[in-house]
């Protein structure tokens, strides 16, 4: 399903190709802020398609367009090049708005949502409450909720963080 970046105000366009860039029936991997698009060139159109083939995630844009149709470099799924359908369906790969400028082409990425507090937001701020002004690192996925919080501490400039090891935290 495209992205709608008219009805969409928070939608932050990146440049994504110089003029020229990519040649007519060729594709190409481009990161847009933390996604990835596949970029596409076909039939004198362009068009942004997400990276992620549907099936099992293949790298689309390390694909190409073979007989009028994207394949994916995994297993060969097809998808048509500008509207992303898989041919004889009417879903397939989520596609995103697109700007042809003088200077390039860009893609309209909509925004990432406002962030909402969560607890371990509230375990951060204790901690700075407590004094604790250095983090020592923290590693494994269970602490990835935390280590955003504290994160977003560091972006405040309530602490700093030394490491990326060894969760251990500590006063000033
Ligand atoms: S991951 Fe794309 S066809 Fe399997």
């Amino acid at each position: 399903m495209p992205h709608d970046a008219e009805s969409n105000p928070r939608t932050v366009w990146f440049k994504a190709l110089e003029p020229g860039e990519l040649p007519e029936g060729r594709v190409k991997p481009v990161t847009c802020a933390l996604r990835t698009v596949c970029m596409t060139h076909f039939a004198g159109k362009f068009a942004a398609l997400d990276n992620r083939c549907p099936h099992q995630g293949g790298p689309l844009g390390e694909g190409s367009i073979e007989n009028g149709l994207l394949r994916c470099p995994w297993h060969g799924w097809d998808y048509d090049p500008l509207t992303g359908k898989a041919p004889g369906y009417d879903d397939g790969v989520e596609t995103f708005a697109i700007e042809e400028r003088e200077d390039g082409i860009y893609v309209g990425i909509p925004a990432m949502p406002e962030h909402e507090p969560t607890v371990t937001d509230v375990m951060a701020e204790t901690m700075v409450n407590w004094g604790i002004r250095h983090v020592w690192g923290m590693v494994g996925h269970s602490n990835l909720g935390l280590s955003d919080a504290l994160r977003r501490q560091e972006a405040a400039g309530n602490w700093r963080a030394r490491s990326n090891c060894c969760a251990a935290p500590s006063g000033r």
